[in-house]
């Protein structure tokens, strides 16, 4: 199967970014986790990261074209931003699971509405880079399902 792993602003800078909410990882690192687990069961991941909201949509319109068949997204900030980038994975109707590091329902009142959640096949926070392998495992198994 083939996966795609969205990340949204501010993500290229884990490792140095408030390292006591969103771990020491970097995100090259959290990538190559994921591809290693992908190919080790014999399918095709990518990944991109933008800070900028077109990106993205344009990256998930895109998806649709290469017959992608499940998305990984961690939209940042976007999450409880984005109409736009909710109204891109509703039209391309791809499933998705969304991930966030940190534990948003324990910090600021604003992370705690998400424009994903409720469209989401699932939604995994809170448990750092770890989050990004359970999903990718996740999706793997729903896919064998299907
Ligand atoms: C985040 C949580 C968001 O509230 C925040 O804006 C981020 C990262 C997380 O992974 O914990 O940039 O999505």
């Amino acid at each position: 199967a083939s996966f795609l792993v969205l990340h949204g602003p501010n993500l290229n800078l884990l490792g140095t970014r408030e390292p006591g909410v969103y771990g020491a990882i970097t995100l090259d690192q959290i990538n190559a986790r994921l591809l290693e687990q992908a190919q080790r069961d014999g399918h095709q991941l990518q990944a991109l990261q933008s800070n900028a909201e077109h990106q993205l949509i344009d990256r998930i319109h895109a998806a649709r074209d290469e017959a992608i068949d499940f998305i990984i997204i961690n939209p940042a900030a976007f999450t409880h931003t984005s109409v736009a980038i909710r109204d891109a994975l509703l039209a391309v109707s791809i499933p998705f699971i969304e991930v966030h590091l940190s534990n948003v329902y324990r910090r600021e009142p604003f992370r705690h509405h998400s424009y994903f959640s409720d469209i989401a096949e699932g939604v995994i926070c809170g448990l750092g880079a770890e989050g990004y392998a359970m999903a990718l495992q996740a999706a793997v198994r729903k896919l064998e399902q299907n």
